[in-house]
């Protein structure tokens, strides 16, 4: 699917906004950053993570539309909601230490490509830890893969290591990433996803978090569900090479 012209307009105007925001800053001022401007520069990062790839076209994008969704639906405070906000635009970050030959390839990774795939959130933790105001950001974006039951990835963390935000943020990645199309299936319908992460929820998922997915899912924006499988307006979409399936048959790479 192709943008239209109005929404091409204004993704580029978005990111000249971005652009601009960052450019307006002397060193001198980077510690009085308004909050706007930080996340303009958020999604303008998310842009190019997004844009790395056909398959993750709109996923960190569609990612914190779910999530800011369940996180209001669970009463977030103002404050909180930022950060998990900010924590979704940018918790694919590490992917751009992914070549392009595992996160496009046809077919099921190998292990060393999975030992590759499976780096990118400490490399998104690394990356903004980096920054002294987005230490928490950086440990709730770092966790977007751990799950409650410790199965998860790359520190393997448990339910008391992991904080709302980021419970948050797995099931809206999880989510995100069932809809999607992948090089080797076709996204899952919103209903089919949810019948596939309940098998996880109270497990390895947080309940009252799929709950509330659950609830908003029809919500959504329906743009970030359907342009999340669609290339870039110019570029001619990938071509699935397997039909979906109700039953996925390997780990979900989001
Ligand atoms: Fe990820």
């Amino acid at each position: 699917m192709q943008c239209l012209p109005g929404e091409e307009k204004n993704s580029a105007q978005s990111a000249q906004f971005s652009r601009a925001a960052v450019l307006d800053l002397s060193p001198g001022q980077a510690g009085r950053m308004r909050a706007p401007d930080i996340d303009l520069i958020c999604e303008a990062f998310a842009e190019v993570v997004d844009a790395k790839s056909h398959f993750t076209f709109r996923h960190s994008v569609g990612v914190t539309d779910a999530a800011s969704a369940i996180g209001k639906a669970m009463g977030l405070k103002a404050e909180r909601q930022q950060l998990l906000h900010r924590a979704a635009l940018l918790h694919d970050l590490g992917k751009l230490r992914v070549p392009n030959s595992i996160l496009d390839k046809p077919g099921k990774l190998d292990g060393d490509e999975w030992a590759v795939m499976k780096e990118h959130p400490a490399l998104t933790r690394a990356i903004l830890d980096r920054v002294t105001q987005f230490r928490e950001l950086a440990y709730v974006a770092g966790a977007h893969h751990e799950k409650l039951d410790g199965s998860g990835y790359p520190d393997n963390l448990h339910a008391e290591a992991l904080p709302l935000e980021a419970r948050i943020l797995a099931v809206a990645d999880m989510y995100g990433a069932l809809i999607e199309d992948r090089p080797y299936r076709n996204g899952f319908s919103a209903e089919q996803a949810l019948g596939i992460m309940q098998r996880d929820a109270g497990g390895k998922l947080d309940d009252d978090c799929f709950a509330a997915l659950s609830s908003v899912a029809d919500t959504i924006r329906p743009s970030a569900a359907a342009e999340a499988s669609s290339a870039p307006s110019g570029q001619p979409a990938p071509k699935l090479v397997k039909p979906v399936d109700s039953k996925p048959s390997m780990s979900i790479a989001s």
